[in-house]
C-alpha cells in the first residue's frame, strides 16, 4: 500500500464524517431546494450541493493542488497527481423520501488509479473504508465478501438509471434474472450496495450505467475485500456495467448477466 494512500484516507474520513453531518442536520429541517436534473426521476436537493461545497472547500484548503470530480460540479482542474472523486449524497432519492440508505462517497486517485476509499451512512453510522493492497474494513473489521458459491442461493443488489429506455431494459434483465437467484434488493445507493457485497450481506451486486462518483470509493472496497470487480465481457468496471461478485459467484453471474444482454440497450 502507498504511505501516500493512508494520509488520503485519513483525510478523506474526516472531510466524509463532516459532510455526513451536514446532510442529517439539513434533513432534519426538511429537504430543501427539491429539483429534478437529467429525468424527473433524477432529483438534486440543496444538501447534495451544500454536502459538496463543504467537503471540496475542505480538500482544497488541504490540498489545494489535487482535482475534484463531484456530481453536483463536474470536474475541478487540480495539476498535481491526486484526483478526488466524491458523491455527495449517494441514495439521493432515499434521502428525499427518509429512508435511512444514502451515503457519502469519497475516493482517491492517484496517477489514475483509486488508492483509498470511503462511504459512510451518516444515519446509521456505518463506515466501509479501504487502501489499494491494504484491505478493507468497517469499523475496525477486516471484510472477506460472502461465501456463497451457488447462484440460485444469492442475494444479488441491483439499482436502475434515470433514463426511461434504460430502465425498461434493465427491468427485462431483471425479469430474467430475477428466477435464477434467491432474490433481488434495490437498496438505492450503489456504494452501500458494493460495500455490503464486501462484507457478506449481499452476496453479490451489479448495475449498468453508473457514474464514477457512485462506485469509485466502494469499488476498491469490494476489491479489497477479495471480491472480482469488473464490467462485462473483459472490460474494465464502468458505465456499461459494475458487477462485484466472491470469486465462486463472479463467473456464473458474468455469464448469465452477458446471456441476458444486461450491458447492452440504451
Ligand atoms: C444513484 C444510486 C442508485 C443507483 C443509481 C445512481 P444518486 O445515485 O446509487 O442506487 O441505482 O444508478 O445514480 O443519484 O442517488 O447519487
Amino acid at each position: 500500500a502507498l504511505p501516500q494512500a493512508a494520509q488520503l484516507l485519513d483525510l478523506a474520513r474526516a472531510a466524509v464524517r463532516r459532510a455526513g453531518e451536514l446532510a442529517r442536520t439539513m434533513r432534519a429541517d426538511g429537504v430543501a431546494g427539491v429539483s429534478t436534473k437529467s429525468t424527473a426521476t433524477d432529483v438534486v436537493t440543496a444538501a447534495d450541493r451544500a454536502v459538496e461545497r463543504q467537503v471540496i472547500e475542505e480538500l482544497r484548503a488541504r490540498r489545494p493542488h489535487d482535482a475534484v470530480v463531484g456530481e453536483e460540479s463536474g470536474a475541478i482542474e487540480g495539476g498535481g497527481r491526486v484526483r478526488w472523486i466524491l458523491d455527495p449524497i449517494d441514495g439521493t432519492v432515499n434521502y428525499l423520501y427518509g429512508i435511512p440508505a444514502y451515503a457519502v462517497s469519497l475516493a482517491a486517485e492517484v496517477d489514475g488509479v483509486v488508492v483509498a476509499g470511503v462511504v459512510r451512512n451518516p444515519v446509521t453510522g456505518d463506515e466501509w473504508t479501504a487502501i489499494r493492497g491494504g484491505g478493507a474494513y468497517r469499523d475496525g473489521r477486516r471484510l472477506a465478501g460472502s461465501q456463497v458459491t451457488e447462484l440460485s442461493q444469492a442475494l444479488v443488489g441491483t439499482g436502475f438509471g434515470y433514463d426511461a429506455a434504460r430502465r425498461a431494459h434493465q427491468a427485462g434483465v431483471l425479469a430474467r434474472l430475477l428466477p435464477r437467484v434467491r432474490d433481488i434488493r434495490r437498496i438505492g445507493a450503489a456504494s452501500i450496495d458494493l460495500c455490503l457485497a464486501a462484507e457478506g450481506v449481499l452476496d453479490a451486486v451489479y448495475e449498468k450505467g453508473l457514474n464514477v462518483w457512485d462506485y469509485a470509493a466502494g469499488a476498491l472496497v469490494a476489491e479489497e475485500a477479495g471480491l472480482r470487480v469488473t464490467g462485462l465481457a473483459g472490460a474494465p468496471a464502468g458505465s456499461d456495467m459494475v458487477i462485484a461478485a466472491p470469486a465462486a459467484l463472479y463467473q456464473p453471474l458474468h455469464d448469465l448477466l452477458v446471456e441476458l444482454d444486461a450491458a447492452g440497450g440504451p
